[in-house]
């Protein structure tokens, strides 16, 4: 009888150590769609340094760059079921899951990086993160500002639609994005972030759009020869955390990631400003050749502004959304 209770009283202390352990040291994951390097990979290791510093050494966040936990998209449906805990990646590639965040792709309406920060962190962005946890049970609770989104293709120099005739675009699984090309004049072929670079070097596909900074992180200059300075989205990728997990934390811990996210959207901001313009050097020493489109923009311009807009106003919640958020932005 006595060594029955001996063993009891052991195994009570055993799982006691256990209990105590997960509960002062946590490690989450998160994913990032980018390889390391680039914007999303800026945001994610300050956001993880912080949260050490705030928790004392006591949460560590393991990051999986490259798309190691899988495409972009696919994390958004991991991490609302609570698979995962964080994840970066492009906003185009949440706006399946919680449309009304495609007021941010909205071509040609986020004209600089200071309009972007505007929306995103004013009550646009408030708005936007609410919709996001109710209808894709994730939470934003960060930004990187990437820049905007620039066409790159191995073909030839393109100046205006007229002369992507031809060319086999990628563009992410995403409607406006569909959409604005088809308004362009040609049909893309969606597919995900995670098979891109292998797509352009296989010659699947000719070209794409991202930032100059996501083309250097991602070596797209290895496979990608012309670029065209298009203006049409201005890059937002959020950190997102997993609202099931985010309300299992206590309060305080809540208030730590809240703190991190926050003070990584600043970094990520300065980051941008301070290293945009070295990259594009970089790839033009590289042997990337720069195209700025024609006639001021002007056709890109139209020919999405008029037909692309009106198609998704249902989606973004509304024609006056639109029109809010331009007025905001002084148009
Ligand atoms: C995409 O093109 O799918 C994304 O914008 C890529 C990214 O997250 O950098």
């Amino acid at each position: 009888k006595f060594q029955k209770k001996k063993i009891v009283s052991l195994i009570a202390a055993v799982s006691m150590a256990f209990a105590s352990s997960s509960v002062l040291a946590k490690n989450f994951k998160m994913a990032i769609g980018d390889a390391a390097g680039g914007t999303q990979w800026e945001l994610g290791t300050t956001f993880s340094q912080l949260l050490d510093e705030k928790t004392n050494g006591q949460v560590k966040v393991d990051l999986f760059p490259n798309g190691q936990l899988g495409n972009e998209q696919d994390t958004v449906n991991n991490a609302a079921i609570g698979l995962l805990d964080f994840s970066i990646l492009a906003i185009n590639n949440v706006t399946p899951f919680s449309p009304t965040v495609g007021l941010l792709t909205m071509p040609y309406v986020i004209q600089s990086a200071d309009e972007a920060k505007l929306l995103t962190q004013g009550e646009v962005g408030q708005e936007l993160i609410d919709n996001t946890i109710r209808d894709a049970g994730v939470r934003i609770i960060g930004w990187a500002y990437s820049g905007f989104r620039v066409l790159t293709n191995s073909k030839r120099p393109v100046a205006s639609p007229e002369d992507l005739k031809g060319l086999v675009i990628r563009v992410p699984r995403n409607e406006i994005m569909i959409a604005s090309y088809q308004a362009w004049g040609v049909n893309p072929t969606p597919m995900a972030w995670s098979e891109t670079f292998t797509g352009l070097q296989q010659g699947v596909v000719d070209g794409q759009d991202n930032p100059y900074i996501t083309v250097y992180a991602m070596k797209f200059d290895e496979v990608q020869k012309y670029v065209t300075n298009i203006r049409y989205i201005f890059s937002l990728e959020p950190l997102i955390v997993s609202e099931s997990v985010f309300q299992q934390q206590s309060p305080e811990m809540q208030a730590n990631i809240l703190a991190a996210g926050k003070e990584a959207t600043e970094h990520s901001f300065t980051y941008l400003q301070d290293t945009e313009d070295k990259i594009r050097k970089d790839l033009e020493s590289k042997g990337m050749v720069f195209t700025d489109p024609a006639n001021g923009e002007k056709e890109w311009i139209e020919k999405v502004t008029k037909t692309v807009w009106p198609k998704f106003y249902t989606s973004i919640g509304g024609k006056e959304k639109l029109d809010e958020t331009l007025k905001l932005l002084g148009r």
